[in-house]
């Protein structure tokens, strides 16, 4: 089979080697992809959001699958594009991806199915806003309603927090479109944690769980970035809390999209807070976490191809279980000093080469070849995966990796993992 993917990111890189150890797949294309994607897939200059061009690409080529990476062209109605003329997708359309594109939507879903999720209202000007927020106790959460890159949430600590950004979505117009409503919700206190599940609108597959490192500062300090280091398994995710996900938020999410007449074949990404009265959604992906699935594909034993191969066609009743390797993995990223601020581009890397440790994969996410060197071309620029029988030991394999690469300004955090290996070192975990 000939299989196309749509992005350019760490994910699309990890997607394309996963993929490409399945015995069925006979040719990968990434498009755009990346330079460290290269080495395993063919990649095609076309935008991700240049959804006539990709379909052209899809037809002419005869790809046999497509996958989706990022959730802007699943906003933007790839997959409803793909399905009219006929071109098989990994991804949900327009109606499904609302419930990443709109967090009032996701919100309103979330309610009307009886899915825990924090306290909200909505509110579509600032007198409103600002008037809610004299008469509520902080911390309170601030969303603007549309796509916003991750950075369109705020934990405001007091009332001034909250009417200043307030005024930078309504009155600055700082999230355009994206801003035309507000959720302002309850602040959650808990572990959060990534459940992604592979589904084709009937039933699902849970993928082991995950945990990002959101903040670009150890101890989990500083402003967000899409995500420094994943890990999978979780330890606080025991068959007892797993339960409950499925029996609270999985099943009601899948019942609430038939319900709704919405199809969807592709991930849901569950974004939860395990608070003490349960696990709690804070956010849907309508796509595979970046860096979680670059943590979570490794332990999949299973041909991932046969999965999405089920889903897009329907059928995942009738596939096989998901088989898992005993153990687990992690992934750190480099990025470049200065992210999620203003950084360089153009860092020469070193030490890329001869990294061929049993159980470890660098992906690339923001890297160009210039003169046949590695050189950076990204905030996030590498992350490291590693496998082992334990996280600790998966950490230090990694961190040994991490150490040989080098450019001008690298930067990564060296805490990842550091909620669970506290835990264990206490004991307390199940
Ligand atoms: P979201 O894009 O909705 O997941 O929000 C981004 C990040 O903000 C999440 O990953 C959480 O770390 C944090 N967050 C979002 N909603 C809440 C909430 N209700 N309580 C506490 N933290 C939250
Ligand atoms: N790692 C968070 C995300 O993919 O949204």
């Amino acid at each position: 089979m000939k299989i196309l993917i749509i992005g350019s990111g760490g994910r699309e890189h990890a997607l394309a080697w996963k993929l490409k150890q399945s015995k069925k797949v006979q040719k990968v294309y990434c498009a755009p992809g990346n330079a460290g994607m290269m080495r395993i897939a063919k990649c095609v200059n076309i935008q991700a959001t240049d959804i006539a061009s990709l379909a052209d690409f899809a037809s002419s080529s005869n790809i046999n699958l497509t996958i989706v990476g990022p959730e802007q062209p699943l906003a933007m109605g790839i997959a409803d594009e793909f399905k009219r003329r006929r071109l098989k997708v990994f991804g949900p359309e327009k109606l499904g991806a609302q419930l990443e594109s709109s967090k009032v939507f996701a919100k309103q879903f979330m309610q009307k199915y009886h899915i825990p999720t924090a306290a909200f209202k909505v509110f579509d000007n600032l007198t409103e806003a600002v008037g809610f927020c004299k008469g509520i106790d902080f911390p309170t959460v601030i969303k603007v309603d549309g796509l916003a890159a991750g950075k369109g949430v705020m934990i405001a600590r007091n009332l001034d927090e909250a009417s200043r950004y307030l005024e930078q979505i309504f009155t600055q117009k700082k999230f355009g479109e994206a801003g035309i409503q507000v959720v302002i919700e309850s602040c959650l206190e808990g572990q959060e944690v990534s459940v992604m599940i592979v589904t084709d609108g009937k039933s699902y597959a849970p993928l082991l769980p995950s945990q990002d490192h959101k903040q670009i500062f150890e101890g989990d300090k500083g402003p967000n970035t899409g995500g420094m280091g994943a890990i999978c398994p979780v330890d606080f995710i025991t068959e007892r809390v797993m339960d409950q996900i499925k029996q609270f938020v999985l099943e009601p999410t899948i019942a609430g999209l038939r319900k709704e007449n919405i199809p969807y074949r592709g991930v849901i990404y569950a974004g939860l807070m395990l608070t003490e009265s349960g696990p709690k959604v804070l956010e849907y992906n309508c796509r595979f976490g970046d860096p979680e699935t670059q943590a979570v594909l490794p332990m999949l034993k299973s041909d991932l191809l046969e999965v999405m191969r089920a889903v897009v066609d329907g059928r995942l009743d009738k596939a096989r279980k998901l088989d898992w390797r005993k153990g687990s993995a992690t992934c750190v990223i480099i990025a470049s000093k200065g992210y999620p601020g203003k950084y360089k581009t153009g860092q020469r890397i070193t030490g890329l080469q001869n990294i061929r440790e049993d159980g470890a994969y660098v992906f690339h996410s923001g890297t160009r070849k210039d003169n046949n060197q590695w050189v950076t071309a990204g905030g996030r620029v590498l992350g490291v995966m590693g496998m082992s029988g334990n996280l600790k030991d998966a950490l230090a394999k990694v961190y040994r990796i991490v150490k040989r690469i080098r450019f001008d300004g690298a930067y990564h955090r060296r805490d990842i993992g550091f909620r669970v290996l506290d835990t264990q070192k206490k004991g307390n975990h199940a």
